[in-house]
């Protein structure tokens, strides 16, 4: 595989959590319950450490990470869109649960590519951790964590 077509999936997949990161900040404006409020915080930790640990990637290939945009966008915007009507938790939740099936379908793209090993290794990672988020998120909308909360 050519650096140049590494170098192509690399960047937007630290796109894509640039993207996840702006969409746990929005929802953590909703999110008030204590236990939620720190596994969402620890999510954004991930997609924290997968943007520095792609953008390192990138850079040993001579090229460089997309930066940290300011705003959110694409399929962030339209998750939050979507879920305008619902409010606090579990709007928050619905909009990550979109979100993050969009990071679950991406990363399990990925690791299909026939990547060098290192770069195999930290997809691979970064799908069990993007797995791990998806399983939370949905058991907490299945077991409506907001009655709780309330
Ligand atoms: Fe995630």
């Amino acid at each position: 595989m050519e650096d140049r077509d590494i170098l192509k999936e690399l960047k937007s997949l630290c796109q894509l959590d640039i993207d996840a990161v702006h969409a746990y900040n929005e929802s953590l404006r909703h999110i008030d319950a204590p236990d939620v409020k720190k596994q969402i915080e620890s999510f954004r930790g991930d997609h924290e450490r997968h943007i520095n640990e792609l953008s390192e990637s990138i850079r040993k290939l001579g090229d460089e990470p997309p930066k940290f945009s300011k705003d959110f966008r694409g399929y962030v915007l339209d998750a939050f869109t979507k879920v305008r009507s619902l409010t606090g938790i579990e709007g928050a939740l619905k909009a990550l649960r979109s979100g993050e099936n969009m990071t679950n379908k991406r990363y399990g793209e990925a690791r299909n590519i026939d990547f060098p090993a290192l770069t195999k290794e930290l997809i691979e990672k970064n799908f069990r951790d993007e797995q791990r988020h998806l399983k939370y998120i949905e058991q907490a909308i299945d077991s409506r964590v907001w009655e709780k909360a309330a």
